[in-house]
């Protein structure tokens, strides 16, 4: 009897080894090794070659127009780059439950409508509790086809038959091919199920919106693999219990990433958030709390107004903790350094916490000056003046450095009600003429200045 071949695969990034390793030499996972028949005859590379893979030059190549297909939704639109691009792969990437399948559902519900066909293979929910969804959701078409089907080949045999312009895989983790023996969910199976689908996408022309789940290290489960097959990345995220989901686009071959939509889960789906910053704005107290501050940070083309929260307190343990939630861990712990050493802080026997309001996460350099201060004036027991927003990125030598699109910044907190900014010193010659702007150098400078007038004497 043959010997059944097998190789161990990680399950983190793909590297694939013969036999079990306890640590990837590839991405550091430990035991993130899984045993995976191999099945198949090498294939034979001679019979592959195809006059397509021969190369052409780039002055022969015709491509045809690209086609945008507005999904009626007007921030989805907006994060795609104006519409779902004809034959494109799209991923949506975010935790269970955060409303992946909704947003989804409703698209295709606006889609079906222009007299798109969709095809919406349904792997995780019955045709049933879609229904139930959609009946809650008041999506009714024609042109909508719920397919509960996990078999990669069975639903490969339905889009030739239905021939559909629009295909939803609801999840990539759910399907399997039968060409891999591995069981669904697995890298392997990931990769050949998003392969076929790829193919099937550019040779048909058809739109593929794949949805997967983020596995707890907050990578897309199966997990970096299929980040970089697809055209574009959208991460949903949000506070699952709280109502309003931001969507993210993190990678885009049609348009601009960074770009962000949001949206509030009400009991008929998800409703796109006009004006972000009354919401998030609303949430705060109405009286000023020591540590507390807010940084306007620029997400795509919209500017964001957030509050960043910090409490600090003497450690009761041997050595003080430092919690981020929603920024970047060592962004906290530079930060903390910075105020050390430069402003002259003791934090070493302090507790540091820090949270962005709203659950949402703040990645962006200009939010440092603020998080800074949200920490300096907890330490210190003062507040900042509630009207005053803080931008700024800080040097590690406690310089503030210029950030960009600071006229958007200022406008959208004037808009706001706010009447002053903190801003740094290179920066100085913008204003809109609504907003007191107040240069600074360095952190020390900006410390001092954001400090409420009594405060200060
Ligand atoms: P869902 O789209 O099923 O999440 P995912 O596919 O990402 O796992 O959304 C699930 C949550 O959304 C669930 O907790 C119920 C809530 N929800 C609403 O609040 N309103 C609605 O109209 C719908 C359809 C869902
Ligand atoms: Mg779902």
């Amino acid at each position: 009897m043959a010997k059944i071949k097998s190789k161990w695969v990680c399950q983190n990034c793909g590297y694939e080894t013969a036999g079990y390793l306890g640590k990837c030499p590839e991405c550091g996972a430990w035991a993130s090794f899984v045993e995976e028949i191999q099945d198949g005859e090498k294939k034979n590379f001679q019979n592959l070659i195809t006059d397509d893979t021969k190369p052409s030059l780039i002055s022969d190549i015709h491509i045809g127009e690209e086609i945008r297909v507005s999904t009626n939704i007007s921030e989805f639109d907006r994060i795609l780059g104006g519409g779902l691009v004809q034959g494109s792969i799209v991923l949506i990437a975010g935790d269970p439950g955060i409303g992946k399948s909704t947003i989804l559902l409703q698209t295709s519900g606006e889609l079906s409508k222009q007299g798109q066909k969709i095809l919406y293979v349904t792997a995780e929910e019955s045709a049933g509790q879609l229904k139930l969804r959609a009946n809650r959701l008041e999506i009714n078409s024609d042109n909508l086809y719920i397919y509960p089907q996990t078999n990669l080949e069975c639903i490969k045999s339905q889009i030739d038959e239905i021939k559909p312009d629009v295909v939803v895989i609801d999840s990539i983790q759910a399907i399997y091919s039968q060409t891999i023996s591995s069981t669904a969910g697995s890298v392997s199976q990931i990769r050949e199920c998003c392969n076929i689908l790829m193919q099937i996408a550019k040779n048909k022309n058809i739109t593929m919106l794949i949805i997967g789940h983020v596995t707890k290290e907050g990578n897309i489960a199966g997990p970096k693999v299929l980040e970089h097959m697809v055209d574009t990345v959208i991460s949903f995220e949000g506070d699952k219990y709280k109502s309003y989901r931001m969507l993210r686009s993190m990678k885009n071959r049609f348009g601009t990433t960074s770009e962000v939509g949001i949206f509030e889960m009400a009991s008929k789906g998800l409703i796109e958030v006009k004006n972000p910053n009354e919401l998030f704005l609303n949430e705060r107290s109405q009286d000023s709390i020591p540590g507390s501050a807010i940084v306007v940070t620029n997400e795509g083309t919209r500017p964001l107004l957030v509050e960043i929260q910090a409490l600090v307190g003497a450690t009761p343990y041997p050595s003080p903790r430092r919690v981020a939630n929603g920024i970047d861990y060592s962004r906290l712990l530079q930060i903390l350094a910075v105020l050390e050493k430069r402003v002259g802080l003791n934090l070493s026997n302090q507790d540091v916490y820090v949270n962005v309001m709203g659950g949402i996460e703040v990645d962006e350099p200009s939010a440092d000056l603020g998080i800074a201060i949200a920490i300096a004036t907890c330490a210190r027991d003062v507040v900042v003046d509630s009207q005053t927003v803080i931008i700024g990125e800080i040097g590690l030598s406690g310089e503030i450095h210029p950030v960009a699109n600071i006229e958007k910044r200022l406008n959208e907190a004037s808009m706001n009600g706010f009447k002053k900014a903190i801003i740094p010193y290179a920066n100085r010659n913008v204003g809109n003429g609504k907003i007191k702007t107040v240069p600074v150098k360095r952190l020390m400078d900006a410390i001092t200045a954001c400090i409420s007038p009594s405060n200060q004497d």
